[in-house]
């Protein structure tokens, strides 16, 4: 089929006018053997998932795509790539919305628009023995003309935000050269320069955050991004490393 999307080497893109899941099929394709590079995506998803099991609807629209990389480090260095991925799709948002739109990443990896979220990242990886990846897969969803009424956090589009004249095709495009540049530099020089530019569009950097964990939810300052992509939250005088949860205002 022809696309109409042309992405940079080593890229390979596989695109679907309807599956289960991106990551669904990234994950089957990674278990074959399938080599990094491969970008899974879709006009709709039937089984779209979001993180802690939730669900993603996925009407024709939006953009909906999953990366297959294969990383040669440690488990807990892989999880930086979500920032960069969250990044990615935060500078690819900014370039279609009008100028002086507030675009925010949210920790750990969804972006905002003016305080709604518009994108969600799904990350999923096989280690091997000693904490080493075997694969990770990175779904990305980004709200162009749909977005969820019901959900707990107010949620937005990119049309409802002003973006014009832009399809899944352009901002699939937009997203994995900015994605590629970040995972280069990343391979290179590691995540501190991700992490400055994460900072300077993170929400709610030195305010009053509610983090909920698995068993227990916690509210203090978020104070820092540690060198390694986990949240400080000074909580009754302790700063607390926070490594997985849900962060509100
Ligand atoms: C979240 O914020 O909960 C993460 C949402 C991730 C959704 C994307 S859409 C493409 C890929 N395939 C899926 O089933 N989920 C991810």
């Amino acid at each position: 089929m022809t696309t109409g999307v042309n992405l940079p080497s080593p890229y390979k893109l596989l695109s679907y006018d309807s599956i289960d899941s991106t990551n669904e099929e990234a994950k089957r394709l990674a278990a074959d053997g399938a080599p990094e590079g491969i970008v899974v995506w879709a006009r709709e998803q039937t089984a779209g998932r979001g993180r802690r099991g939730r669900e993603w609807v996925s009407k024709a629209g939006n953009l909906y795509c999953s990366l297959l990389l294969r990383p040669n480090c440690h488990a807990f260095k892989a999880m930086q790539l979500s920032f960069i991925a969250s990044l990615a799709m935060a500078d690819t948002a900014a370039s279609v919305l009008p100028k002086g739109t507030f675009v925010n990443c949210k920790w750990p990896n969804d972006v905002l628009v003016e305080g709604r979220k518009i994108s969600g990242i799904l990350l999923e990886s096989k280690t091997v023995p000693l904490g080493g990846m075997d694969w990770l897969v990175i779904g990305v969803g980004l709200n162009i003309k749909h977005y969820p009424e019901d959900v707990e956090f107010p949620a937005t589009s990119l049309d409802r935000e002003g973006a014009k004249d832009v399809t899944p095709e352009i901002l699939l495009e937009n997203f994995t050269r900015r994605f590629l540049a970040g995972y280069v530099t990343w391979k290179n020089l590691g995540f501190q320069p991700t992490r400055k530019a994460w900072l300077r569009r993170a929400a709610w950097l030195g305010q009053e955050i509610t983090v909920r964990l698995e068993r227990e939810t916690l509210k203090g300052e978020f104070k820092a991004l540690d060198k390694d992509g986990a949240l400080i939250l000074l909580h009754e005088g302790n700063e607390r490393r926070i490594t997985a949860g849900d962060v509100f205002v």
